[in-house]
């Protein structure tokens, strides 16, 4: 993805194509943070992180950075090497690193965030969603951006695409938000509470049973 994020450095537009044709514009400006003020569904996604929160494919660190300069300890994480360089950049701590990776602190995060439909990483949500349990502290809690209600569990690959340049295919994954709670049940964890803003979905998701299945 590395291409893709110094293109949308440059100010290009940068696309994620589906394998039946389909073209979506990625909010990159969004991710990198531009904006001068908070995004009113991004202060949702961190407004009730008060303890150790790890981001995973935080991209350019607009979330981690946030919450470092709100006295919050966090760190990102992310496969891109360019994403983690901007989001050092920006004094957000990121980690080069896989989700399934050996992580610090692992077990003892308070709050795990899978934001801007990060839980498509790999094309497995229940996998994805496993390991983020494995990666909080009993009482954890992973926040979850959802896609629109009625989209389904829908496993595809996808390709980045700038004007210039072709990704390779790689597995994602969309979950809508009404398939949260199955896909919560299946990775030992329940919703304990939804919120959508500005037409973006999100869960907190807890240990299923209080931290014990
Ligand atoms: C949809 S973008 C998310 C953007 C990001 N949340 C932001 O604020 O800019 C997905 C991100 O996940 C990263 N990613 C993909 N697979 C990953 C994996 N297995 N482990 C960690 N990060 C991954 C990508 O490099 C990309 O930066």
């Amino acid at each position: 993805m590395s291409v893709a994020y110094l293109s949308a450095l440059g100010g290009e537009p940068v696309w994620a194509r589906t394998t039946d044709g389909l073209r979506l514009r990625l909010p990159m400006r969004r991710w990198l943070g531009y904006a001068d003020a908070v995004h009113p569904a991004d202060e949702v996604l961190i407004g009730r992180c008060d303890g150790p929160t790890i981001d995973i494919g935080c991209g350019p660190g607009r979330l981690v950075a946030e919450l470092v300069t709100r006295g919050i300890r966090a760190v990102g994480i992310d496969t891109d090497a360019t994403a983690v360089a901007v989001s050092r950049w920006r004094g957000a701590p990121a980690l080069h690193r896989d989700v399934f990776d050996p992580m610090p602190a692992s077990g003892r995060w308070r709050y795990a965030l899978l934001a801007d439909g990060n839980i498509g990483i790999g094309g497995d949500p229940v996998r994805l969603l496993r390991r983020t349990r494995e990666l909080l502290a009993p009482q954890g809690i992973a926040i979850v951006e959802f896609a629109s209600p009625g989209t389904g569990l829908r496993t595809h690959r996808i390709r980045l695409e700038t004007g210039g340049w072709t990704g390779s295919w790689f597995a994602w994954a969309q979950v809508g938000a009404d398939e949260a709670a199955t896909l919560a049940a299946h990775a030992g964890m329940r919703v304990v509470s939804t919120a959508t803003a500005d037409g973006r979905h999100i869960g907190w998701l807890a240990r299923a049973s209080g931290g014990r299945e």
